[in-house]
């Protein structure tokens, strides 16, 4: 199913790379994500995955262990599992359909938030390329240029005590439905909001990963 899913994003993302896109909507892909993480309170709480909850002061991004079980903290904060696909077995199905699929180095990450977070995770950037699948409730998603790079890691800005400044005008500002397929390149600054929104919102972030691997020249762009 996966494989059927994916396939057609292979083109948009040729298209695209590089610049930010919403790349589509689909019920399916909606029920298919939902579905890979059916299991997701069950594998945290019993310890089996690891997971942590997205704190920020001053605009810049921590993270923080869950203190407490699945279905109390989600309800006041973003709660995250990163490499989720090494552990859910539902995930597990769905990175391999991506690393088939894109010929690419891959892993899953899950985002759990509450609605009405004024901000789910401050504005930051990331080592990858990311698609990101929403499979319930809305999140607003803001992404910004690349900030100036100045000492701190281009890829790791906002986060332990580091604030962007001057965003500028979002490039992207759209509010992600169930269905909803999101591309951000790396090194673009992002910030996300459940604020006004339905929720719960639960997303899959699919990390495209290139630098890690050695694949991309893009530190120097
Ligand atoms: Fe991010």
């Amino acid at each position: 199913m996966w494989r059927q899913l994916l396939q057609p994003l292979c083109h948009d993302l040729q298209q695209t790379w590089g610049r930010p896109a919403v790349l589509g909507r689909s019920e399916a892909v909606a029920a298919s994500a939902l579905e890979a993480l059916k299991d997701l309170s069950l594998f945290i709480d019993s310890g089996l995955l690891p997971a942590g909850c997205t704190g920020h002061s001053n605009g810049s991004w921590h993270s923080r262990p869950l203190p407490g079980r699945f279905r109390d903290v989600v309800t006041k904060r973003t709660i995250y599992a990163n490499n989720a696909g090494l552990y859910l077995p539902g995930l597990a199905e769905f990175c391999l359909a991506a690393l088939k699929t894109f010929q690419w180095p891959c892993a899953a990450n899950v985002y759990a938030s509450p609605a009405a977070l004024e901000v789910s995770v401050p504005c930051h950037t990331d080592r990858q390329d990311v698609l990101v699948f929403q499979a319930t409730g809305q999140k607003r998603w803001q992404v910004f240029h690349p900030p100036d790079i100045g000492d701190v890691d281009p890829l790791r800005r906002g986060k332990d005590g580091d604030v962007i400044e001057h965003l500028g005008d979002p490039l992207l500002d759209v509010v992600l439905e169930p269905g909803y397929m999101l591309y951000v390149p790396l090194g673009f600054g992002h910030r996300t909001s459940t604020y006004g929104l339905r929720g719960p919102s639960w997303h899959i972030t699919l990390n495209l990963d290139s630098v890690i691997w050695g694949l991309s020249y893009r530190l120097r762009w």
